[in-house]
């Protein structure tokens, strides 16, 4: 026996490692380029940060701890943001929780039920479409437009605002295309969730992973649009496996007093985030090191490589990444006859080259026919997979 709800689920970035292990076992090497996890490279979590878990362990700070997050680190967390974002947050509208995708379950178990609806970025990371559908909610995706650099297309999304929409969801820098959301772009969704009295969650787990174009934080941007903020340590602290990030309220109005008090009990009914991952977060924020400029560095070097050999396939084309850590190129499948799905082609390549890449349809109707690969291995390894991705399509 086993509930609708939980049959229902997929997660193509982790279902194609399935069949990954498949390959493996068979006695192939595996070049993953499906997961976002720069610590299974050569990133690593620093040393300092590392200590200081070891330190809170060891000093016996191995208890629960407080449901909404350790105070130090509510505090640093206020500051981070007020200081980041010109806002003027208190450390009251700060949850800390177990990575952004916990905050992601809390706030769409606040907003969903009942079939009601929530606008999404189309393509779309997959876990807003499978913790809406959890919830018995129905997840809308605007449209993210391809020749306009995967900048959000407004009409699109004006026209899906119904009277079931519950909020509107940006993701930028975005997870799948690596686009960033220009200033006017956010601004046209704060006034458009304005006059929907819509709050905005804004899913800002890449904030500081930008190559080139400016980032626009929706919360600096909005006057008295609620935005309900996510951010956490896996990407900018490179500690994806500690499990800890936070939700934030921008909310002058007390418009979201309600929500709030539900999540309050959310983060009570689930005892606390990580005791000794908070400790070591209140360490890092406190002495940010030189870690996060380091990566974003040599990821816009291997970015630039990825994206200058993909340029050179023909059939494979490519808008160039803003932010993040992947590249999102459409397949022309009138060049490729061989392979009839995006699916079929990202399987086909496991099987024959150790590739493993994630097929963009598992990211929502708007991600047919294209293929997520990161940017994330060094230029050496970089370069065996273009050779080996230019060998198969031959
Ligand atoms: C857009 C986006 N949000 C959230 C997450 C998960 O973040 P966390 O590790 O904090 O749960 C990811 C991970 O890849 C992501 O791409």
């Amino acid at each position: 026996m086993v509930s609708r709800r939980i049959k229902d689920l997929s997660y193509a970035i982790r279902d194609v490692a399935v069949i990954a292990n498949e390959v493996k076992k068979s006695g192939k090497k595996v070049y993953h380029l499906n997961i976002g996890d720069p610590i299974i490279f050569d990133f690593m979590t620093p040393e300092y940060i590392t200590r200081s878990m070891v330190k809170a362990a060891l000093s016996g700070k191995n208890f629960y701890v407080d449901s909404l997050g350790v105070d130090e680190l509510r505090n640093e967390i206020c500051s981070l943001e007020n200081h980041k974002n010109s806002i003027n947050l208190k450390p009251d509208d700060i949850l800390v929780t177990s990575g952004v995708t916990e905050g992601i379950f809390f706030i769409l178990a606040g907003l969903m039920e009942n079939q009601n609806e929530i606008l999404i970025p189309g393509p779309s990371y997959p876990v807003y479409i499978n913790y809406t559908k959890f919830f018995n909610g129905i997840p809308i995706e605007y449209e993210l437009d391809e020749n306009n650099d995967w900048e959000p297309n407004i009409d699109d999304l004006r026209k899906k605002i119904t009277d079931k929409t519950q909020a509107i969801l940006i993701c930028s820098p975005n997870n799948p295309t690596g686009a960033l959301y220009s200033k006017k772009e956010i601004k046209d969704i704060i006034n458009l969730a304005g006059e929907h009295d819509l709050p905005i969650i804004s899913d800002e787990i890449y904030d500081q992973i930008i190559f080139e174009k400016e980032y626009s934080c929706p919360a600096s941007l909005s006057k008295d649009v609620p935005i309900i903020g996510l951010n956490g340590f896996s990407k900018a602290h490179l500690a994806t496996g500690w499990r800890l990030g936070y939700i934030y309220y921008k909310d002058p109005d007390n418009k979201l007093s309600n929500l709030k008090e539900g999540l309050e009990k959310m983060a009570r009914a689930r005892l606390c985030a990580n005791s000794i991952a908070q400790y070591a977060a209140i360490e890092t924020l406190q002495n940010p090191g030189p870690h996060t400029e380091e990566m974003v560095r040599k990821l816009k070097e291997r970015r630039d490589y990825s994206y200058k050999r993909l340029k050179q396939i023909e059939g494979l084309n490519c808008v160039n990444a803003a932010g993040a850590f992947y590249l999102f190129p459409k397949i022309d499948f009138k060049e490729f006859p061989k392979w009839k799905t995006d699916k079929e082609f990202v399987i086909d390549l496991l099987k024959k080259t150790g590739i493993c890449t994630v097929y963009g349809s598992g990211f929502g109707v708007h991600g047919k026919d294209h293929m997520r690969l990161t940017f994330l291995p060094e230029i050496e390894t970089l370069e065996t997979i273009y050779n080996l991705l230019e060998d198969f399509l031959k």
